[in-house]
């Protein structure tokens, strides 16, 4: 599995040019891009990052790639970032590593998303994987309630449960905040979705990313497949 993902970030890495100016993503698959971009950089190549997570800025920082921030630059040319699911309008599931808001961010500032990844994250439908949002600790209560009624509203329900860290304690994002997992096993109405749960005061961000990925990449057994979206950015 990690020779595959490792496959499909370097396959990624061939759309990089000199002087791009690139989002890098979290995970254990963007880690590997990370990794064979420093190597790149070490050869000579120019480019500069900006790193979607705390963990990815040390994995940056230790494999030699040049960061930047969004205050710095005006745009970004293209974000390499895994993904929990795919589903064939190249919409995601993302937050599995708790870094949703940021690689969102990023995500959102770049002119192009590639996502790489091993193709058991392509999926018809989205939801296998729960669905992480991530809240603010204050008024949880309420939160969780005006969340369950987007779901009804949406024709999704299941169980929701605030991120435990390995050693039990709350799981704390880069930003601060807690986040659900929400086990819906099947979202017919990813954008619907998305969308109701956008305006929920008290959820900072959710794990859906809709219309921002370009392309995917994904690495299996047979080969590397590369899936352009269809629809324009934003759509
Ligand atoms: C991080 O918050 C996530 O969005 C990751 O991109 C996602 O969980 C994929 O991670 P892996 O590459 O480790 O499967």
């Amino acid at each position: 599995m990690d020779q595959l993902k490792r496959q499909a970030a370097a396959r990624a890495l061939e759309e990089v040019r000199d002087g791009m100016q690139l989002g890098l993503g979290t995970g254990s698959t963007a880690k590997h891009f990370v990794e064979l971009l420093g190597a790149r950089v070490a050869a000579g190549l120019n480019v500069i990052g900006v790193p979607t997570s705390e963990a990815t800025r040390a994995d940056a920082e230790r494999c030699g790639v040049p960061l930047t921030t969004l205050d710095e630059i005006d745009h970004l040319d293209i974000t390499v970032d895994g993904a929990d699911e795919i589903d064939p309008d190249l919409n995601l599931i993302k937050g599995g590593g708790g870094a949703l808001l940021r690689e969102k961010i990023v995500a959102a500032a770049s002119d192009r998303m590639i996502v790489i990844a091993d193709d058991t994250k392509w999926v018809p439908t989205l939801g296998r994987f729960p669905l992480p949002i991530e809240v603010i600790p204050f008024g949880l209560g309420a939160t969780r309630r005006a969340i369950e009624k987007a779901f009804a509203q949406c024709g999704v329900s299941g169980q929701m449960a605030v991120r435990r860290a390995k050693d039990g304690h709350v799981f704390v994002t880069d930003g601060g905040h807690w986040i659900l997992d929400a086990q819906l096993g099947r979202i017919a109405d990813p954008a619907g979705l998305a969308k109701a749960l956008s305006v929920i005061p008290g959820v900072v961000e959710h794990g859906l990313f809709i219309g921002l990925a370009s392309s995917a990449v994904l690495a299996g057994g047979e080969g590397i497949r590369v899936i352009e979206r269809r629809k324009p950015k934003g759509d």
